[in-house]
């Protein structure tokens, strides 16, 4: 079954993630979480946050509790992430090898989900190729069980967009003044859905989507968004500005996308392109990088970039979010 394809599974995920008082009981998307709930996510991450150097923050809050990491597609940043989050909360943390799993014998998600709740594991952090699976999953678990949704298709990766609310607001004041422009493969980014719709539930000024054309969204996929394919025009006082990888595993056909010098030469962030940006413009990437390609190492590597700061706030986000859904599980 091609699970995008279930007419159940365009049930709104918005609704689906909140409980019946409103409170988030599944993270699923940000696209329609209100300014409050994001707020109070990014304070609680914050919290987490300790100087470099020093030992990192814990808490007991998940003690007894279980943690299962099932992502279906490669993952470093979000998948060690989420096991830290969990440790540091003092749950338990499972880390299922999907290559060595029964999913190779044909298994079925669900199936592998209930056999999972069955050991008692209270979050399921799911990373799946297709677009649906995190809904599906949280539309079938028992009453004590959290989905979460650790990079969903081309569709949202919602505690990405959250480290990435957070690691602005620690640089810059203002959303409301801000603008940000996200150059890359916009149409197969999840970071970029994601950021999206945190930063115009936070009131940004301006995000400017820039790609090739062949690269460029669906308008009707980022209403508010400025669609751009001029890199030049786009970094033009930005605040902001976020390389992305072409998600070359998502791309059938190549037809129409640069090669790697004419992608460089017209859309790479380089020390001398940052210059059209503003003066405190911080870069940023999601990672993995492909120095070369959307970004020249050196900036990567340079007192702009903000790259490292983002891996480091996904672990704090991800304690928030769990700490949040057990919250209004009642399980902490
Ligand atoms: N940003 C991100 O999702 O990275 P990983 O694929 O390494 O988790």
């Amino acid at each position: 079954m091609k699970l995008g394809d279930s007419a159940e599974n365009f049930e709104n995920e918005a609704t689906l993630q909140l409980d019946s008082n409103g409170e988030l009981r599944h993270l699923l998307t940000l696209k329609g979480l209100d300014k409050a709930t994001l707020t109070q996510l990014l304070d609680e991450a914050e919290q987490y946050l300790t100087s470099p150097g020093s030992v990192p923050a814990r808490s007991r809050s998940l003690e007894g509790r279980t943690v299962g990491n099932l992502f279906f597609e490669p993952s470093t940043r979000t998948r060690a992430s989420f096991d830290l989050a969990g440790k540091r909360l003092g749950a338990d943390v499972l880390n299922l090898d999907v290559n060595t799993s029964s999913r190779k014998k044909g298994e079925s998600i669900l199936d592998t989900i209930y056999t999972l709740e069955a050991m008692q594991v209270d979050f399921m952090v799911v990373r799946d190729a297709g677009a649906g699976v995190p809904a599906y999953i949280a539309r079938h678990v028992s009453d004590h069980v959290s989905v979460l949704n650790a990079g969903e298709a081309d569709i949202s990766h919602p505690t990405q967009g959250l480290l990435d609310l957070l690691t602005i607001r620690l640089h810059k004041v203002d959303f409301g003044e801000l603008i940000v422009a996200i150059v890359g493969d916009i149409q197969h980014s999840r970071v970029a859905m994601s950021a999206l719709h945190g930063l115009q539930t936070l009131g940004v000024a301006e995000v400017r989507l820039i790609s090739p054309p062949a690269l460029a969204p669906d308008p009707e996929k980022v209403p508010g968004a400025r669609i751009m394919d001029s890199l030049d025009d786009g970094l033009r006082d930005a605040d902001v500005v976020m390389a992305l990888r072409i998600q070359r595993e998502r791309i059938g056909n190549l037809d129409g996308i640069p090669g790697i010098d004419e992608y460089f030469a017209n859309f790479g962030l380089s020390h001398k392109r940052m210059k059209i940006a503003k003066a405190d413009a911080i870069v940023m990437h999601p990672g993995p990088m492909n120095r070369g390609i959307e970004i020249e190492g050196a900036l990567a590597d340079g007192p702009s970039s903000v790259i490292t700061e983002q891996v480091t706030n996904g672990v704090a986000v991800r304690m928030a979010v769990l700490d949040r859904v057990a919250k209004t599980m009642g399980t902490r």
